[in-house]
């Protein structure tokens, strides 16, 4: 007689499995070249968004969608990891794997969602994704911990079985928080073409009732709008998404108000979390210095006209990676600016500082001899009010025959960022172009962060962060400060190694 199998024993079973996987993979990966030193990773194999980002029992826990069984997107788990510093990570068992008639699936699984503390359990909230007749079903559900460990899935899942009137079959992607004394979740959705983020309201976490939409596209704002993350700001309110078809822009924020009472966010600010190719689906958390962190996932989709892959072929073992946690803090003006976390200057080595000034000639280049590595920092200020060179800025990850490089500059007379990767490795493409508001001002500070296959752009005082991956082959390791057309000056400058965190 067939004994039936409990739906513990399945998710339990369909977690070894997905651990065995990796078991097998894991020291193949981690050869791999191109693995990053100090941003995140998982062990081995495909990985997309940071979910369930939080600071549980006084350790930070970043849970992501994983695919254990290969270097692509797959049948989504949750992977899961965590950290006492947010720059150090301990890899833990995967977290969640489909099993349930609501979350298997070949072409869905446990998409990404979020996490709460409620009284020493940790509640994760996902997207169970399976296709029926040709439509894509998505449903809220939920999987709780008492260890932060080991979860069930809820035996009454999902605590979301359909999408209200004003949503669509896109109904993903819940994050939830508490304000007051009642829970909200905000999940991704559209309708009409229109991206929007539906709001609910729960007494216990379990029942959830919907209340309408917190916000939607304009018609400019994207076709529909992917992980949606909700918080307050200091008297403000802010609403993150990744929206999709607004061509190269990949993370929008809005700032505003929120009324509870009508449960709607009226917002007068719109900005780009970060501006370049590599950055989605970026999630946040408050922890317990009081700071709003977020962390999103290096890579994007559709990304471009040229779009071929996500990672070279070369590459085996994983793809995908993490962006080094950034503080969110509110300006003055209502915008927002993003900061690497200070915990990262725990693995400068071999700082260099330099605040004498240093002039850069026409058409020269200085190769910076500290900077020979794949993995540094640096904090560069330029002097814009005696410059007159028509470009300049820093090749970065040049070959030793100059056959290969990535370029980095600045257009004095427009403001023009440029970041271009067209010669970067044989494999990337693309050209990100963007007006920095340091034109018109005196000086020009950009803070970089290269490693191995990605780069981290801050400029703006963090106003403006671009973030690129990059494929160069590890012995592509000149950097050089070069100006065009005339000269600039080098108000100061700092560099450090970084160690690996590995
Ligand atoms: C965003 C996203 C989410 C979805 C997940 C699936 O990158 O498309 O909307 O939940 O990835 O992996």
């Amino acid at each position: 007689m067939a004994v039936q199998q409990g739906s513990k024993e399945r998710h339990v079973q369909a977690l070894a499995k997905a651990e065995a996987a990796i078991a097998a993979i894991r020291e193949e990966a981690a050869r791999e070249p191109s693995r990053h030193k100090y941003h995140f990773m998982s062990p081995a194999r495909w990985i997309n968004d940071p979910n369930g980002f939080i600071q549980f029992k006084g350790e930070y826990h970043l849970f992501y969608q994983y695919y254990p069984y290969g270097d692509r997107w797959g049948a989504m788990h949750w992977g899961h990891s965590k950290s006492k510093d947010l720059v150090h990570w301990e890899h833990l068992p995967v977290a969640l794997a489909p099993s349930e008639p609501y979350d298997l699936d070949e072409r869905g699984g446990c998409f990404s969602g979020s996490a709460v503390d409620h009284n020493g359990v940790l509640y994760l909230f996902y997207t169970g994704t399976v296709i029926r007749d040709g439509e894509v079903v998505q449903t809220q559900c939920l999987a709780t911990s008492t260890d932060g460990i080991h979860f069930e899935k809820n035996e009454g899942n999902p605590v979301i079985a359909l999408p209200p009137e004003t949503g669509s079959n896109d109904f993903r992607d819940p994050k939830v928080w508490k304000h007051e004394d009642s829970w909200y979740m905000v999940v991704g959705s559209c309708k009409d073409g229109r991206g929007k983020a539906l709001l609910y309201r729960s007494p216990d976490l379990r029942q959830w009732e919907y209340i309408n939409v917190l916000a939607e596209s304009d018609g400019g704002l994207g076709t529909m709008w992917e992980c949606p993350d909700f918080f307050p700001l200091g008297d403000k309110h802010v609403l993150m998404f990744s929206p999709m078809g607004m061509g190269n822009t990949k993370t929008v924020y809005l700032v505003g108000d929120m009324d509870y009472t009508t449960g709607i966010f009226n917002w007068d600010v719109q900005g780009e979390v970060d501006v370049g190719f590599d950055y989605y689906a970026p999630q946040s958390l408050l922890d317990d210095k009081g700071r709003r962190i977020i962390i999103a996932w290096l890579n994007s989709w559709d990304w471009m006209p040229w779009f071929k892959d996500f990672a070279p072929p070369t590459q085996k073992g994983w793809c995908g990676s993490m962006s080094i946690p950034r503080t969110v803090e509110l300006d003055e003006d209502g915008r927002l600016k993003f900061l690497s976390i200070a915990e990262l200057a725990s693995l400068r080595e071999e700082g260099r500082f330099r605040s004498s000034e240093q002039q850069i000639g026409a058409d020269m280049e200085i190769i910076l001899d500290d900077l020979a590595s794949e993995a540094w920092e640096m904090i560069a200020e330029f002097d814009l009010e005696d410059c007159d060179a028509k470009e300049f800025g820093l090749k970065l990850r040049v070959s030793a025959d100059r056959t290969e490089e990535t370029v980095l500059s600045y257009f004095p007379t427009t403001g023009i960022l440029k970041f271009d990767r067209s010669r970067s490795d044989g494999w990337s493409e693309g050209i990100c172009e963007f007006k920095l508001e340091a034109f018109g001002q005196k000086k020009l500070k950009l803070h970089i962060l290269m490693d191995t296959s990605v780069v981290e752009i801050y400029g703006d005082e963090g106003r403006t962060v671009m973030t690129h991956n990059l494929f160069p082959h590890p012995d592509n390791i000149v950097t050089l400060l070069f100006s065009r057309g005339g000269s600039v000056s080098l108000t100061s400058f700092q560099s450090w190694k970084l160690r690996s965190v590995w």
